[in-house]
């Protein structure tokens, strides 16, 4: 049998906390017209106390799946793109598969920075062109502020915080993600790093007075680099589903930098009323950036379905790449799902009751295992 991924369900979260040009200018030494002269950014959004990569996820999510109309425990599997994640380990995906409870999918993080949710998209697609699963979930969120040192002026400046999520659906109607590239180049990798706090730099009084665990970025190289990937993929990826840059309606690339965007547009010979762009409001969101743009042009009425857009991505790796999507929207529900989203606020008591149940059952077998040992 044969079958197509489809983009079912979109979801976005981001935090109220707003800090604009002018309130960077009063803490480091730039301008409004500094910042978006060279960037087009002219705020982002910072994530406050008790808001992370996994809350701002799980809310995203729980948006796509409401607009999919499908419940959290169809969901197979749950992919996260991040270079915020909550922790080494566990995975940010399984804290939000918890959070969302999604009692019965696996879950696992992507690391390719602000190309992974193009990758995470296409590995997903795979899974379910291959007949492996029906429904999965696609998430990128960032709290790049957490890594952001807020004196350096070359990088603060940048990025936000922020969280987009589609679901993919198995479909035997023909469209949905088209073809996909991907591509790496790791002898980049040093041009945009976070250099300690892994295996080869492990965190140190050291690592902390000399702020290694904070980006570090060659902006000019990256931007060097971008330019010339973004257009470059775009054309690959639509040359290998057998199209012309005509038959494209929209391209989303990632928000990094309006200059960036404006050159891909320019050596792609596309007017750049066919890229949607809102980093002006959200800053670099890194790999949250893609679905946030895609979001706000569904939602605006921009993308229509049966669109045809790519989206195309470069970052830390260095990575990049380009997927090529028909638009499809929501698929006719199977049977109407009034559980959970009409019970909204319970459905969360839920699923924080269950966490907190699984939590005592283990400490109980545990006590038990215990005395059984002695
Ligand atoms: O997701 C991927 C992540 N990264 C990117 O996409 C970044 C790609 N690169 C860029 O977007 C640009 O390189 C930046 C926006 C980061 C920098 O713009 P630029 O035009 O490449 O500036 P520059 O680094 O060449 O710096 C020009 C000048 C320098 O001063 P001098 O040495 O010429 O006196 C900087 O010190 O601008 C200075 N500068 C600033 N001035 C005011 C750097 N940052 C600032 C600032 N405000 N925030």
């Amino acid at each position: 049998m044969n079958y197509f991924a489809h983009i079912t369900g979109w979801g976005t979260s981001v935090p109220a906390n707003v800090i604009t040009n002018a309130d960077l200018a009063k803490i480091i030494e730039t301008s409004d017209e500094w910042i978006r002269s060279r960037t087009g950014i002219a705020q982002r959004h910072i994530a406050e106390e008790g808001q992370s990569s996994a809350s701002l996820g799980a809310e995203a999510a729980l948006k796509a799946l409401k607009v999919a109309n499908i419940s959290p425990h169809d969901v197979d599997l749950i992919v996260v793109s991040t270079s915020s994640p909550e922790h080494l380990f566990p995975s940010t995906a399984s804290l939000i598969q918890d959070r969302i409870g999604a009692t019965r999918a696996g879950a696992f993080d992507l690391s390719a920075a602000c190309t992974g949710f193009i990758i995470a998209a296409n590995m997903v697609a795979q899974s379910i062109r291959s007949g492996a699963i029906r429904t999965a979930l696609v998430i990128g969120t960032e709290t790049l502020s957490r890594l952001v040192d807020w004196e350096d002026r070359s990088t603060c400046i940048l990025f936000g915080d922020g969280a987009g999520a589609f679901v993919l659906q198995a479909s035997q109607e023909p469209g949905g993600v088209l073809s996909a590239v991907m591509r790496s180049d790791g002898s980049g990798g040093d041009l945009l790093t976070v250099p300690a706090g892994g295996s080869k730099l492990p965190t140190s009084y050291q690592t902390v007075k000399d702020k290694q665990h904070f980006i570090q970025m060659n902006g000019r190289e990256v931007f060097r680099f971008a330019t010339r990937v973004m257009a470059q993929a775009t054309e690959d990826v639509v040359k290998k589903a057998n199209f012309t840059l005509d038959d494209i309606d929209w391209v989303v690339p990632h928000q990094a930098n309006q200059r960036i965007i404006e050159t891909a547009a320019k050596r792609l010979k596309l007017p750049l009323e066919r890229f949607v762009i809102n980093l002006e409001r959200y800053g670099n969101t890194s790999t949250a950036s893609i679905p946030l743009a895609a979001v706000e042009a569904i939602t605006d009425g921009r993308i229509q379905p049966g669109d045809r857009i790519v989206f195309v991505g470069f970052g830390a790796g260095l990575t990049w790449g380009a997927l090529l999507a028909q638009w499809t929207g929501p698929l006719p529900a199977e049977k109407p799902k009034m559980w959970p989203y009409r019970l909204h606020g319970l459905y969360r008591l839920y699923v924080k009751l269950r966490s907190w149940g699984l939590r005592i059952v283990r400490l109980v077998e545990g006590m038990v295992w215990g005395q059984r040992d002695k």
